[in-house]
């Protein structure tokens, strides 16, 4: 909280004031003004109404879904209206490759401003030396590093995809994997990597890149254990933190910034920003910030979406704010009372617990899938995903896991008790599936749909 009060201010400080010369007027007449350009106000509304009411028949029963469902994703975080409102501004719009002050095209003036604006406050707020705000998604700033970064002999160690890393990070069924070498390394049957094992491998793979962080793992990461790991042979390091980039930048995960060379992440699984990513430089990165320029752009990107770089600043700012701290600290409360509820009504999950949003169902020994439980939820009104644990016996079609996040829920205005119902009500319906293997005979479903309702008419906090 400390630290988010402190780069709080910081990242205030950084206004567009400060980085166009442009006196800062007041925002009302401005306000007025945008809201004729803005596609999200009710003039565009009712154009895109006349336009497409296909789409806005879609979008209108997306919106009565989410009236009726708990979000329980854990690779999703509801994005902030301010950032949904930026990204209609119509800076989208403007076509403009290269960089702040090097563009291949005129009339990026004001985008200027708007990616400096973003970038600095990434820096701010992560304790950043570099950050990268163009790249379109989480996979694409991992792409443009892997391809940017690395010589045609180079090889990259990741944790293995079953074991849960990440397809960008060199998985076999990604097509990178055609272009660049990769080892992996495993989970233990703790669930957890041993640092001790990836040193091991990394003496003996001799890797270019070693990849730390994934997209199944409940547990911290000890990056500095992984920098001593890659120093072995002075690989470089990379943390992918797509799925605790919140939790970092409140300091309720250890940062990565002290002990990799690259840091990435998607802006919108945490962050409540828009679909996007970003690439950032540690404190001591050995890798030079025009090289990861180059690496994004013109290396694997060509224009960048100011739209969504907008957005990206916008949630950067809010992701200071105190109120985001507090919502990250019941993210961490409500993941742990959900593997509480669960490992209480006898249910694995794997590693046994976990230190951030996420909570890894282990279904080995049930009698149904990770499918099957997904379903049957979805079905009642909650979501959340099947994901593979490690070897296990089921296709990917099926899995016999099941992934549950509580970012969503965190940021909704509910109190603890009802949070305790709501995850006693999931933990008992999970519990009954992986005993009876029969929805009929799982009477927790039947209260789900009126909580998962109740929970859904509160709206989000601090908007
Ligand atoms: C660890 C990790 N990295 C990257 C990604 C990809 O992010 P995006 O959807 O932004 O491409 C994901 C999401 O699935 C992920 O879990």
């Amino acid at each position: 909280m400390v630290i988010a009060g402190r780069r709080g201010l910081a990242v205030d400080a950084v206004t567009s004031e400060a980085l166009t010369g442009a006196p800062d007027t007041g925002t009302t007449d401005r306000i007025a003004a945008l809201s004729a350009v803005a596609a999200a106000g009710g003039e565009g509304l009712a154009r895109l109404a006349a336009a497409d009411p296909a789409l806005v028949a879609l979008a209108h029963r997306q919106r009565e879904r989410r009236c009726r469902q708990l979000n329980l994703v854990a690779a999703a975080s509801p994005t902030l209206p301010a950032v949904l409102a930026a990204g209609a501004l119509g800076f989208g719009a403007v076509t403009a490759e290269g960089y702040p002050g090097q563009r291949y095209h005129s009339g990026a003036e004001t985008v200027d401003a708007v990616e400096r604006l973003a970038r600095a406050r990434a820096e701010l707020l992560f304790g950043a030396a570099h950050a990268n705000v163009q790249p379109a998604s989480g996979s694409a700033a991992n792409l443009a590093v892997l391809y940017g970064l690395l010589g045609p002999d180079d090889t990259v160690l990741s944790l293995e995809l079953s074991h849960g890393g990440h397809l960008s990070h060199v998985s076999g069924a990604a097509s990178v994997s055609r272009r660049v070498r990769a080892r992996h390394y495993r989970v233990g049957p703790d669930g957890l990597v041993d640092t001790d094992a990836v040193a091991a491998l990394v003496r003996e793979v001799r890797p270019r890149l070693l990849i730390c962080g994934g997209s199944a793992c409940p547990r911290a990461v000890d990056f500095a254990a992984f920098r001593r790991a890659a120093d072995e042979t002075g690989a470089l390091l990379m943390a992918d933190v797509s799925h605790v980039s919140g939790l970092v930048a409140t300091g309720l995960h250890p940062s990565p910034f002290d002990h990799c060379d690259v840091v990435t992440t998607s802006t919108y699984k945490q962050l409540r920003g828009p679909r996007g990513g970003l690439a950032l430089l540690g404190a001591r990165s050995r890798v030079r910030a025009a090289d990861l320029d180059r690496a994004v752009f013109p290396g694997f990107q060509g224009t960048p979406d100011f739209g969504a770089i907008a957005g990206k600043a916008v949630a950067l700012r809010h992701a200071a704010r105190p109120a985001f701290a507090a919502a990250m600290g019941r993210v961490v409360r409500y993941a742990g009372l959900l593997a509480d509820a669960l490992t209480g009504r006898g249910v694995p999950v794997l590693t046994g617990g976990t230190d951030t949003h996420m909570v890894l169902v282990d279904l080995r020994h049930a009698p149904v899938s990770g499918r099957y439980v997904c379903d049957v939820l979805e079905a009642h009104g909650v979501l959340a995903n099947r994901n593979p644990v490690p070897d296990d016996p089921r296709p990917v079609g099926q899995t016999s896991g099941l992934r549950f996040g509580t970012n969503d829920l965190a940021f909704r205005d509910v109190g603890d008790d009802l949070v305790t119902t709501v995850v006693a009500a999931v933990a008992g319906a999970v519990a009954e599936l992986a005993e009876t293997g029969d929805q009929a005979r799982c009477p927790s479903l039947a209260v789900l749909p009126d909580l998962v309702a109740e929970v859904a008419s509160r709206g989000y906090r601090e908007e």
